[in-house]
């Protein structure tokens, strides 16, 4: 597939209000086409379209709400007159865990946000995007092919994220429209200094593995990189780019990973601490 031209384009960015989202929407902005942000604070949503500048829409939205998220496209369509891209960016990451200590609510609500709202975002854009031969991005991770050790709901999500991609691209290519999958290490965002530098689980994570694993990038990189790889109609983004290859050898790497970190003491002492923390916070 040829180049894509984004200008004179039409983009709908989910979780658009920060982080990779917003920067991701500024940044198609820069190239010609107009935006809408979608996000759940109204005025937070409202703020970044106008920081984005003009030809934007804030749409106040939860993507887990297969309604408003029908209305989303319908009020894109009637401004713009139509939806050539959807981001399906929005996500949530739990507080770290173990599997049988986090609160089963919690569990389910990140897969709700993080699978089933992807899910919902592309169900409601496909018509649009189908007809004009335009463009479906899934945001994954990392955690779509690496061991979620004290993640699994977001693991379990994302992984699902990339399985719903790839038969997409391939059911879009007869309509001459394509889907994306984005593979982001260490973006710094709010969500990954929640997660890593403020809660106790992300602390122990990072005691396990080198620095360098933890090494963060600029959302304005993992925008960048998207960007590029909407321009090209990418199957596949990665950012750093070298965790491509760590996809590429994932059939591989994965057992040899799983292996040593089941029989790994520091590992265990990690999962028995998390489990601590938790038995702690009950009482
Ligand atoms: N930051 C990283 O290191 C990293 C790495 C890999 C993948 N990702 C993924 O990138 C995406 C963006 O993450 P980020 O780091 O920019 O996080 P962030 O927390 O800065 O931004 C996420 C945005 O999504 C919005 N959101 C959350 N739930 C929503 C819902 N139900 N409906 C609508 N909006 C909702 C939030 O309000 C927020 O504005 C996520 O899907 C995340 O899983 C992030």
């Amino acid at each position: 597939m040829g180049a894509y031209e984004l200008g004179g384009k039409v983009a709908l960015v989910t979780g658009g209000a920060r982080g990779i989202g917003y920067e991701t929407a500024r940044l198609m902005h820069a190239r010609g086409a107009s935006v809408a942000v979608l996000d759940l604070d109204g005025q937070a949503t409202r703020e970044a379209a106008e920081r984005i500048g003009e030809r934007t829409l804030a749409i106040a939205a939860d993507v887990t709400d297969q309604g408003a998220m029908q209305a989303a496209v319908a009020e894109v369509v009637e401004r713009f007159g139509g939806l050539d891209v959807v981001v399906a960016n929005a996500g949530i990451a739990p507080e770290g865990a173990t599997t049988r200590t986090m609160p089963p609510e919690e569990w389910e609500r990140v897969v709700e946000v993080n699978l089933l709202g992807v899910w919902r975002t592309v169900r409601a854009a496909l018509p649009q995007v189908s007809e004009r031969r335009g463009q479906v991005v899934l945001i994954g991770s990392l955690a779509s092919f690496l061991n979620g050790l004290m993640l699994s709901p977001y693991a379990a999500a994302k992984a699902g994220v990339e399985a719903l991609g790839r038969p997409l691209r391939v059911e879009l290519a007869p309509f001459g429209a394509s889907a994306t999958v984005a593979y982001f290490g260490w973006v710094d965002t709010e969500m990954v200094r929640d997660g890593l530098d403020r809660q106790q689980g992300g602390k122990r994570m990072q005691e396990l593995l080198p620095k360098a694993f933890f090494k963060r990038i600029k959302p304005e990189e993992a925008a960048a990189a998207l960007v590029r790889g909407i321009e090209e109609r990418a199957p596949r983004v990665f950012a750093p780019k070298w965790w491509r290859y760590a996809s590429a050898f994932r059939g591989l790497l994965n057992p040899v990973f799983d292996r040593r970190m089941e029989r790994d003491a520091k590992v265990h002492a990690a999962v028995r601490g998390a489990e601590a923390d938790k038995a702690t916070a009950r009482s």
